[in-house]
């Protein structure tokens, strides 16, 4: 199969859909790949790589599209690449049409096949989106502890402490991928972490595999009020899929909440688990409200793209050489996970959030 990698023009986004390791795969199962140029600049990977793996460099958007039967793409397409969309040819890559009406009306009318990475689903997991879920835990610590600093704003506090000074107190809402990942830096870190959420047997499973400098403790109002007034870093990181964040700290909470505390709301994409929250991006990440810092970005795995990059790709990559090696009818036939990811098929919606959000009659696939 032929196999298109646009570079990703959406504002801030410097991940690419494929490494030039998976170029290799893709190449040695046969497939031809062409990759745009620069592409992989800003995710470490220049044209030369990806040459030597076997690619074939053009110099723009509209050459890939127009030869490629099948595009990777990180983000979903823009308006400047709507054009370049062809019938019939199969796109890969996050859309989040539920959420965008005008994106939606556009894949209709591409008629292309729309195959999204968020709706991929593997034993009622989401196997596309844990590993951004796993960066931006980890990064919610990091960022966290930067802006617990004075000179940022912050506390003035030192996650880990020293012997002799006790470490920061930090308390991770929602204990799913993100809360878990964000537990174990902040615990490898030293400081002092507290887990919350509702459900028990993951609690239990938590208290099992965290070290002893992780507590764990049912989510509820009177809990979090209790323990608000002793923490300086709060990681907010709760789901409840298809719905938006509940307001587990309310802006009348805050006052609980010492000056120079940071929230760091990596729910925020579901409209953030903090009354006061408001998305942000990674040139202004943060505002402070009643003396509280709060780090809002909405795509935080975006600030580390050569990690994001390959954590992505190496969750892509088998569906790809699949979908390569197969074409998407019989590739969706025998693999479950990659049926559930598509969304628009030649002009009809075939994912049934997607047909609900609009009003638009969802249509089986017939494979
Ligand atoms: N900002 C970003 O860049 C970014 C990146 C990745 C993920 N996210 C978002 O982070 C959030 C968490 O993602 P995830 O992959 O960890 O989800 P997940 O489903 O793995 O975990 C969510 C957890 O929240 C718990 N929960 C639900 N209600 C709760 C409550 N009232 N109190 C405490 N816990 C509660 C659930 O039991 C579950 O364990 C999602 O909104 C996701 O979209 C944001």
């Amino acid at each position: 199969m032929k196999i298109g990698i646009p570079k990703e023009i959406k504002n801030n986004e410097n991940r690419v859909s494929l490494t030039p390791g998976g170029t290799f795969e893709l190449v040695k199962h046969g497939h031809t790949v062409y990759v745009e140029t620069q592409a992989g600049k800003n995710s470490g990977f220049n044209d030369e790589s990806y040459v030597k793996a076997g690619a074939t460099i053009f110099p723009t958007a509209g050459e890939v599209f127009a030869a490629a039967e099948m595009i990777i793409k990180v983000k979903e397409p823009i308006e400047s690449e709507y054009k370049l969309i062809r019938p019939n040819q199969l796109l890969f890559t996050y859309f989040h049409l539920a959420a965008d009406e005008e994106l939606t009306h556009a894949m209709i009318d591409s008629k292309a096949i729309c195959l999204a990475y968020e709706t991929v689903e593997k034993d009622r997991t989401l196997p596309l989106l844990i590993p951004m879920s796993e960066v931006a835990g980890r990064m919610s610590i990091q960022e966290g502890a930067k802006y617990l600093e004075k000179p940022q704003g912050g506390k003035g506090i030192l996650l880990g402490g020293v012997p002799g000074v006790k470490p920061a107190n930090v308390l991770v809402l929602g204990g799913g991928i993100v809360g878990t990942h964000a537990a174990l830096i902040a615990a490898g870190s030293g400081a002092h972490v507290t887990i919350m959420d509702i459900s028990l047997p993951r609690l239990r499973y938590l208290s099992e595999i965290m070290p002893a400098n992780v507590d764990t403790m049912m989510s509820s109002q009177y809990n979090i009020e209790q323990i608000l007034p002793t923490m300086d870093l709060i990681v907010g990181a709760v789901l409840i899929p298809g719905a938006k964040a509940p307001h587990l700290i309310t802006k009348a909470m805050l006052k609980l909440i010492q000056p120079g505390t940071v929230l760091v709301d990596v729910a925020i994409d579901q409209g953030g688990c903090f009354e006061t929250s408001h998305p942000t991006t990674h040139t202004e990440p943060i505002y402070t409200v009643d003396g509280v810092l709060h780090y809002c970005v909405a795509n935080i795995p975006g600030a580390v793209p050569m990690t994001s990059t390959l954590a992505l790709t190496n969750a892509t990559l088998p569906y790809a050489i699949l979908l390569a090696d197969l074409g998407w009818e019989k590739a969706c036939a025998k693999c479950p996970d990659l049926k559930a990811g598509l969304n628009v098929v030649k002009g009809k919606v075939t994912f049934p959030a997607v047909a609900e959000a609009f009003g638009l009659k969802c249509s089986e696939v017939k494979l």
